[in-house]
């Protein structure tokens, strides 16, 4: 024991007390600074006998060392405290789940139209693209429909510059394949050999002036040709019958063809469907049009119209994305919002 033991009590107080670095050099100053506690000590003992200084002086030392010890001690603490402290601020909790990168899907119309060309695919058909910008020729004229005929009002459409006009409908597209097509067997023809047939589908998008629940100004359309020597109406009905049933997944279904109207077509029909199960099951729906292709339109094919006949159809891939998924609204599609389109990823 050391009668000067108390200030070392008190220093360890001031410096527990201290809960900041600089409060520390406050209290430090207090016992060892220049005018500090202990400081002043020492300086006392210049009044002292050589041998009082000695023994005086020796506990002094001894004291200003625990005084120092339990400083550096405090210092240590704080550092370490505070560092714990940017530790706890700069937590990451490597648990939660990363930022991931929106992943993205096909539309579902797209979806569809990558079922419809994988299913007549599988039946031989060719899959053909076109150009959405049509001349008056293709998109009218070729499929039998003069400029004064009235089913042109029917396709009221956007004209662009140049009697250029955004294609109404896909079936354009059987006389540019078909004429590609006849080109391309030219020689055989000349032999008075047989063209190989023609089996192609045409999916794409196609433009009218319309705008309801139902319709909406840029639509799709997919369509459908078969010509050879002995293609008949019964082959339409079932090529469009083994399609249904595969794009739905199911044989419980009717098809029916209702007597319709269409310049390149005669006969013509609307094709319907009706499920025998389901949320729609009984109810007859249109899915298209459909019918065997006017000897005009296979004239301007390039082909003998007596000697070449079969049929074409116009498939509606909107409405089959509609009725396959349960959508009632076709705006739906093509309003961009992720929440509905994110519902068909695959
Ligand atoms: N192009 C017709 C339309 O847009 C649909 C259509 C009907 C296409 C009968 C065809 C067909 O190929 O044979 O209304």
């Amino acid at each position: 024991m050391n009668d000067l033991d108390p200030l070392v009590t008190e220093a360890r107080a001031e410096f527990a007390a201290a809960l900041t670095p600089a409060d520390l050099e406050n209290a430090k100053a207090r016992f060892i600074g220049k005018s500090g506690r202990v400081t002043e000590l020492l300086k006392g003992l210049a009044a002292l006998t050589p041998e009082e200084k000695k023994a005086r002086g020796a506990a002094i030392n001894q004291i200003k060392q625990q005084v120092e010890g339990a400083l550096n001690a405090r210092r240590s603490e704080l550092a370490e405290a505070e560092l714990q402290e940017q530790l706890k601020a700069e937590a990451l909790d490597v648990t939660l789940p990363g930022r991931r990168r929106g992943e993205g899907g096909l539309h579902p119309v797209s979806l569809s139209i990558e079922r419809i060309e994988a299913i007549f695919g599988s039946m031989g058909f060719d899959v053909a693209d076109g150009p959405e910008i049509e001349t008056d020729w293709f998109n009218f004229t070729a499929l039998n429909t003069p400029a004064d005929h009235p089913a042109r009002s029917m396709h009221d459409t956007f004209y662009v510059e140049g009697g250029h006009l955004l294609r109404t409908h896909t079936s354009p597209m059987q006389v540019r394949y078909a004429v590609q097509h006849v080109k391309r067997h030219a020689e055989r023809e000349t032999r008075g050999e047989r063209v190989p047939e023609i089996r192609v589908i045409a999916p794409g998008r196609t433009y009218r002036v319309d705008s309801d629940a139902t319709h909406s100004p840029m639509f799709h359309q997919c369509e459908g040709l078969w010509i050879g020597e002995n293609v008949s109406f019964a082959d339409l009905k079932s090529v469009l019958g083994d399609f249904f049933a595969a794009f739905f997944e199911t044989n419980d279904l009717n098809i029916r063809f209702r007597p319709s109207f269409f310049p390149f077509t005669e006969p013509s029909a609307e094709v319907d469907i009706a499920f025998a199960s389901g949320p729609l099951k009984g109810r007859w729906l249109e899915v298209g049009g459909a019918g065997q292709v006017h000897p005009n339109v296979v004239r301007n094919f390039g082909l003998d119209a007596e000697r070449y006949i079969g049929f074409a159809f116009g498939l509606g891939p909107d409405r089959l994305t509609m009725l396959r998924y349960g959508v009632n609204d076709l705006r739906l599609f093509f309003d961009g919002d992720v929440r509905f389109l994110s519902q068909f990823k695959v």
